[in-house]
């Protein structure tokens, strides 16, 4: 898959068929966040890997999916669940402030990479920090920023025009459409 593709066919996905991921896939999507741009090279970020069926089942009532959706749409079904997750850390011996910027380089590297093996995303800023940072034993000096879940697509979900709202929604057929501004109505400028 070329890299304009990757860009333009990547769609968060919330409904993953059941197949294993690879730890080595895993572990390649973690070397693409490795190599990413960081501020002044300083390199905070740290991750776990989850994906064994037990683990994953224990990560998953922590996350909080879809909140534009009717609540009824929102969680994925049983047999429809993340076969696996990455939780991205911030090491703050590293770096304690300024690292935001560092985390959606290196996430949006995963995101993009995983479409290189049809592997299905969604970055997520919701879930139980306190429960996740019980269950996986992480200590104080991580902070947990973002779960990342992942698995082989079991949802279609298409870009089209914003017209009115940022809401992405589910049609009859089950298919989600996220509304994207025209490339006109985001060029302020061009001087
Ligand atoms: C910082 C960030 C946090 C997000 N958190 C969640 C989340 O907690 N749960 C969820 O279901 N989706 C989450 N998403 C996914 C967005 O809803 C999704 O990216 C957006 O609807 C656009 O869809 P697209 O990724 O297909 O372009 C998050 C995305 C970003 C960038």
């Amino acid at each position: 898959m070329n890299i304009e593709d990757a860009i333009y066919k990547r769609r968060t996905i919330r409904r993953f068929k059941q197949d294993p991921i690879p730890i080595k896939t895993l572990k390649k999507l973690i070397d693409y966040a490795r190599v990413a741009p960081a501020g002044s090279n300083i390199q905070s970020i740290e991750y776990i890997i989850i994906n064994t069926p037990e683990m994953t089942e224990n990560v998953f009532p922590l996350v909080k999916w879809a909140a534009s959706l009717p609540k009824k749409d929102r969680n994925p079904e049983v047999f429809r669940r993340p076969t696996a997750y990455i939780i991205v850390l911030v090491n703050t011996n590293i770096k304690k402030n300024y690292f935001e910027y560092d985390i959606g380089a290196a996430v949006e590297n995963i995101l993009l990479g995983a479409m290189k093996f049809n592997i299905g995303s969604c970055w997520m800023g919701s879930f139980n920090g306190r429960k996740i940072r019980k269950l996986l034993k992480i200590p104080d000096y991580y902070e947990i920023t973002h779960v990342i879940s992942l698995g082989y697509p079991d949802e279609e979900s298409v870009m089209e025009l914003y017209k009115d709202s940022f809401k992405y929604w589910k049609d009859e057929n089950w298919i989600m459409h996220v509304p994207k501004r025209a490339i006109d109505d985001i060029i302020f400028k061009i001087l």
